[in-house]
């Protein structure tokens, strides 16, 4: 018989995790929970709301906020209280403020309230940095992506070159080498590899060879 299951990825940045996750579900019909789109979402209210830096209205925001997640033809949609918010969260202003917000703790017992509720009807994938540690310690797949940071770095530099050709290669191997330390080493959900979790290093590997290779995994799990 084959079992309703939990994956759950997690990585640093650059590691492919939603790369991953996106083809998984799309393969296997599940439902793949973006994690960081709610923390993003979440994010884009508080500076709509001129809150951003007011902890305790973020906080109360976070727990009156409607959050769904629809996932569609290899696009998760976001929409909060109904509005679509899908293409704001990814703004310049968001991304430079949701790290401040994802690290107040009730903001985020919020969201992995919402997550877990998610991962309830399973059949899901879930991704993001705390999902095999915190969210879903018992998923009956963690998988922790990693790559070498010369590589994580050539690959952020694409995505980024697309928008802004001022940017060069040292400075987002830069970034991705601060951001590494500071989300190893922070109090609230620092990035770890969960224990028992399947260590891929893709530095080297095709993103097909990776996904055929997890899929196998998969399979056997389910099957099991
Ligand atoms: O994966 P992303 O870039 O969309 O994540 C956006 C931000 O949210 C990033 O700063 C990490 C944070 N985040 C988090 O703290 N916990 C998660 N489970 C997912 C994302």
């Amino acid at each position: 018989m084959v079992k309703n299951i939990t994956i759950a990825i997690d990585g640093p940045a650059g590691s492919g995790k939603s790369t991953a996750a996106k083809k998984i579900a799309e393969k296997l019909g599940f439902t793949y929970v973006d994690t960081g789109a709610m923390y993003r979402a979440i994010t884009l209210m508080a500076l709509r709301n001129g809150i951003v830096d007011n902890t305790e209205e973020v906080i109360k925001l976070a727990r009156g906020i409607h959050l769904n997640l629809k996932f569609e033809n290899g696009v998760t949609r976001v929409f909060v209280n109904d509005e679509e918010v899908t293409e704001e969260i990814r703004s310049f202003e968001v991304n430079s403020k949701v790290s401040e917000i994802s690290v107040i703790p009730e903001v985020r017992t919020e969201l992995v309230k919402l997550q877990r509720k998610l991962g309830e009807r399973g059949n899901i994938v879930a991704e993001g940095r705390d999902t095999t540690t915190v969210v879903f310690p018992n998923a009956d797949i963690k998988i922790f992506l990693t790559a070498s940071v010369d590589e994580r770095a050539k690959r952020r530099f694409r995505e980024f070159h697309e928008k802004d050709n001022t940017i060069t290669l040292e400075e987002v191997k830069q970034n991705i080498e601060k951001r590494d330390r500071i989300d190893s080493s922070r109090d609230v959900s620092p990035l770890q590899k969960a224990e028992g979790s399947l260590e891929i290093d893709n530095s080297n590997t095709e993103v097909d060879v990776e996904i055929e290779y997890l899929l196998k995994k998969i399979e056997e799990i389910r099957n099991k």
